[in-house]
């Protein structure tokens, strides 16, 4: 077992680690800072700062800013990007033998790895360009006529929902979409409000794992085994929660799930997931079509003409990434992150939180309001005076500051953000 004096030696001091970033060690470095960390719980690791500053320097980062929008996407770990970098070069010496006969095959190991870490057969793993468009291949590709119902949220994603209002211009079908509490007091709310809404011409429920907006987490097994009782599909937009805390889709029992993975799995930009239950492969049109001969095969959702293999290629470097992690311990260290901030400014008078801070709903990102003082002008504040990234979230019903601190976030970042966050409280 690693001690603390052997940990530090194998990694060096604050000094020799900050050299490191610079060497081409990263994935030993993460997997000695794991060896260290390893006999201890999720939740002691979380806030020990010597195993997360290892964390913090395999990212080449701009630290003149604070980003605090990692819901948006986010910057890969330095030996992520490399790979990117060497597999794009690999690919121009002569793509249409280097990129197709060389780099491309190897997609299936990617599908492999992700569908293990997802806990899917390989064959149920699609991988595309984000979630977007893992999502409309399934909004788009199943058949509804006229008069079908889909029912989502009044939060679902803004592209998710206009994709669906295509389709009610299109095809005619009808969308319902559901208003829930902000934060829920249980997740029984949440089931009972989209189940509530089923009618006999419902087809679809198309809700989020976790929202983008408060970052509320749905109980997805609950709802999907209640659809499917009723014949009823359900799309599971997943693209905030692969990779940022634990599950497998044996959790969730969807018909369909879309995910990004340039949010925290940490991938580069241009990569996501589709998975389809296998038993919907044979009647989910794919987005750009395919042969006729491949209506079974999971693969004829990535028929997308020419594209990188580099991006996709390089999410092999994010998984081992990530699994030097591990998921309890990023999830536990998200929470312990976004927890600091949230319990300060939850306890001051002048700010209202918007997320339910139980672990069962929600982990790194969390919504905040400063009361009296619009969420605009906090955003600006907050950008010139002090250069943090926060996004602002106006919904019909509420209004805030979306915060999502990622795994290289240091507690200067974010005790940085606290002081701020009281500054404008204070004179606005
Ligand atoms: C809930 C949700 N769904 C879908 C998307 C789309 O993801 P992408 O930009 O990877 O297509 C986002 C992006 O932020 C999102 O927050």
């Amino acid at each position: 077992m690693l001690t603390r004096r052997g940990f530090l030696q194998t990694t060096g001091t604050a000094g020799a680690a900050a050299l490191a970033v610079f060497r081409d060690d990263g994935i030993a470095r993460i997997e000695a800072a794991a060896r260290y960390a390893g006999h201890r719980s999720a939740d002691e690791a979380a806030s020990d700062e010597n195993y997360w500053r290892e964390i913090q320097q395999a990212f080449t980062l701009d630290r003149t800013i604070i980003n605090l929008n990692n819901g948006g996407c986010c910057p890969s770990p330095r030996v992520v990007h490399e790979a990117l970098k060497r597999y794009l070069d690999i690919s121009n010496q002569s793509p249409v033998y280097h990129m197709w006969q060389i780099l491309e095959p190897n997609i299936e190991s990617v599908r492999r790895r992700l569908a293990a870490a997802f806990g899917c057969d390989p064959e149920e793993m699609a991988i595309t360009r984000n979630a977007s468009e893992a999502l409309q291949i399934a909004q788009l590709g199943i058949d509804l006529k006229a008069g079908d119902e889909v029912v989502t949220t009044n939060q679902d994603y803004g592209r998710m929902l206009d994709t669906w209002e295509q389709r009610v211009r299109r095809d005619g079908i009808r969308l319902t979409k559901v208003s829930f509490p902000v934060p829920p007091k249980s997740m029984d709310v949440l089931a009972e409000r989209l189940l509530a809404a089923i009618t006999p011409a419902t087809k679809v429920l198309h809700f989020c794992h976790i929202t983008n907006l408060t970052g509320q987490i749905f109980p997805v097994k609950q709802i999907a085994a209640e659809a499917r009782r009723r014949g009823i599909k359900t799309v599971v937009d997943g693209a905030h929660a692969f990779a940022h805390f634990p599950y497998t889709a044996a959790d969730l029992g969807c018909d369909y799930y879309g995910t990004s993975l340039h949010k925290w799995l940490l991938a580069p930009i241009g990569t996501g997931f589709l998975y389809v239950r296998k038993e919907n492969i044979p009647s989910l049109w794919p987005l750009t079509p395919a042969a006729a001969s491949r209506a079974d095969n999971i693969r004829k959702f990535e028929e997308i003409g020419t594209h990188p293999a580099a991006n996709h290629n390089a999410i092999a470097e994010a998984l081992t990434f990530h699994e030097g992690i591990g998921i309890e311990r990023k999830a536990a260290r998200l929470r312990y992150l976004r927890n600091r901030w949230a319990d300060r400014l939850g306890r001051h008078p002048k700010f209202r939180i918007h997320t339910n801070l139980d672990p069962a709903h929600s982990c790194a990102i969390g919504n905040v309001e400063m009361i009296g003082v619009p969420t605009g002008q906090v955003v600006s504040q907050l950008w010139e005076k002090w250069r943090i990234i926060a996004t602002p979230i106006v919904h019909a019903e509420y209004t805030g500051l979306r915060v999502t601190p990622n795994v290289y976030t240091t507690l200067e970042e974010v005790d940085t953000f606290i002081t701020a966050m009281e500054t404008i409280a204070a004179a606005g």
